[in-house]
């Protein structure tokens, strides 16, 4: 095996987001969150896994006191498809009543484990919710959702990297690329 074999780069047929793309664009979103939620302690809540990198960079940016919480949901097995089936696999530390809640995202889809969680947090009369996600692919989206803060549009395609995978793997890369089809194709 060539080191050219195990490079992830090998897989990724287009970069469509590079680290400096993505450094600026998250930059930027820090600010807004920081200058909306000024006067307020949000409690940031990542849903892992593939938020992993984006909440890292994020609020090491917001320059405001906020906390940080995780919540773990699956929605897709190792497939490339919805199931439309979302289950809590680790719930919030703490109670969100009265909590101005952000969650980040890494890519909104279908829509459908955004839909499941808003519905399941807003039964636990938090004062308000927000959703920040860094790619929004809208051509895919089935569910009638606000999403406020948004990195890129996304097109309809594989995309991995910056936290997003296919099969487990590819979230370490640096960058948002898209999957060559001969790796989801082969297995
Ligand atoms: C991804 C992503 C979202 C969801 C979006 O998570 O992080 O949670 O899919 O898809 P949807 O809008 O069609 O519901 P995934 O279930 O792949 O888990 P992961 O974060 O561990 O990769």
């Amino acid at each position: 095996m060539t080191d050219r074999d195990v490079s992830l780069s090998h897989a990724i047929r287009e970069v469509l987001f590079d680290q400096a793309t993505i450094a600026t664009r998250v930059a930027e979103i820090a600010s807004a969150i920081a200058y909306d939620y000024r006067k307020r302690r949000p409690l940031v809540v990542g849903i892992l896994n593939g938020c992993f990198p984006l909440i890292a960079d994020l609020v090491r940016s917001i320059d405001i006191p906020l906390e940080v919480d995780f919540m773990a949901v699956s929605s897709y097995g190792s497939g490339t498809s919805s199931s439309g089936v979302v289950r809590i696999l680790k719930d919030l530390n703490q109670a969100i009543d009265g909590r101005d809640v952000l969650l980040v995202e890494d890519i909104v889809d279908t829509g459908l484990t955004l839909r499941y969680l808003l519905d399941n947090l807003n039964t636990r009369r938090p004062a308000s919710i927000e959703v920040c996600t860094l790619l929004d692919k809208q051509e895919a989206r089935t569910e009638r959702l606000e999403v406020r803060y948004v990195g890129f549009r996304c097109p309809n395609e594989f995309v991995v990297g910056y936290g997003l995978d296919y099969a487990g793997l590819y979230r370490n890369l640096p960058y948002i690329g898209v999957l060559r089809p001969e790796v989801y194709q082969k297995s």
